[in-house]
């Protein structure tokens, strides 16, 4: 499935994605909390910070919470996801910026003390996925830090079919069509593992790059510019 494809999905899913995401994806307000925590910066820090495949808001919206001072770009590919973002974040005045865009190939400006991403880069193939990081590390200012949460695969095989195992029942268990989205997953995402990609984030230039938490298929991971 090409990029078009992704982004017109999401276009349809944008009016219902935030009651729909948390019956998708196991443990997924827990993970935001855990992000939160994970960022080193002073609550009164003037952070400048990017939230790639921002969707609906809800990675920057704990971020403008949590640190006063930050401002935030929101960047996504699919128009409606970002303008249920600027209906939602309406509060944060100027402190959001949105901006439309595809992370594979357009530009998401620099400077960044922190990037965010959540469930968006396993839409890139693993070469799409090394040159993101690549851009990446050119983007985070000295002392900064990404962190990912996304869907990712086992090590081998055999747990990958065993995690996606648990992962349709989590989602049938929720009342959802498992077997509907599993084949939207099938043909829409590419997930890679995370050993995979801590690796090609330290090959980018990043230092302490490391998988934070893990569950099944999900994972949040980053890494630090030092
Ligand atoms: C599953 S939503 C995740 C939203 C939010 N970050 C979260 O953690 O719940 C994925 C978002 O990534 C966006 N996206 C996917 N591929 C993209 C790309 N190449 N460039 C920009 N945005 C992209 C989609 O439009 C969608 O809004």
């Amino acid at each position: 499935m090409n990029l078009d494809a992704v982004r017109q999905q999401f276009e349809q899913r944008a009016f219902d994605y935030d009651g729909l995401i948390p019956r998708l994806i196991p443990h997924y307000r827990e993970q935001q909390d855990l992000i939160l925590q994970l960022i080193p910066f002073e609550t009164n820090a003037n952070i400048k910070v990017l939230d790639l495949g921002a969707g609906t808001g809800i990675l920057s919206a704990l971020i403008l919470q949590a640190f006063p001072q930050a401002k935030v770009l929101a960047f996504d590919i699919a128009q409606n996801m970002l303008k249920i973002c600027q209906t939602n974040l309406s509060a944060f005045g100027k402190r959001l910026r949105l901006q439309q865009g595809n992370f594979a190939e357009d530009d998401f400006g620099s400077g960044y003390d922190l990037v965010v991403s959540g469930l968006a880069i396993h839409h890139l193939d693993s070469a799409g996925k090394q040159h993101l990081f690549h851009q990446l590390f050119q983007s985070i200012n000295p002392e900064g830090i990404l962190l990912i949460r996304d869907i990712v695969t086992g090590a081998t095989p055999k747990l990958t079919e065993q995690y996606e195992k648990l992962w349709r029942q989590y989602m049938k268990v929720n009342g959802e069509d498992d077997t509907a989205w599993f084949q939207n997953y099938l043909k829409e995402d590419i997930p890679s593992s995370v050993e995979e990609q801590t690796k090609w984030l330290a090959e980018a230039g990043f230092a302490d790059a490391g998988c934070h938490w893990r569950y099944l298929n999900f994972a949040i991971f980053g890494a630090v510019k030092s």
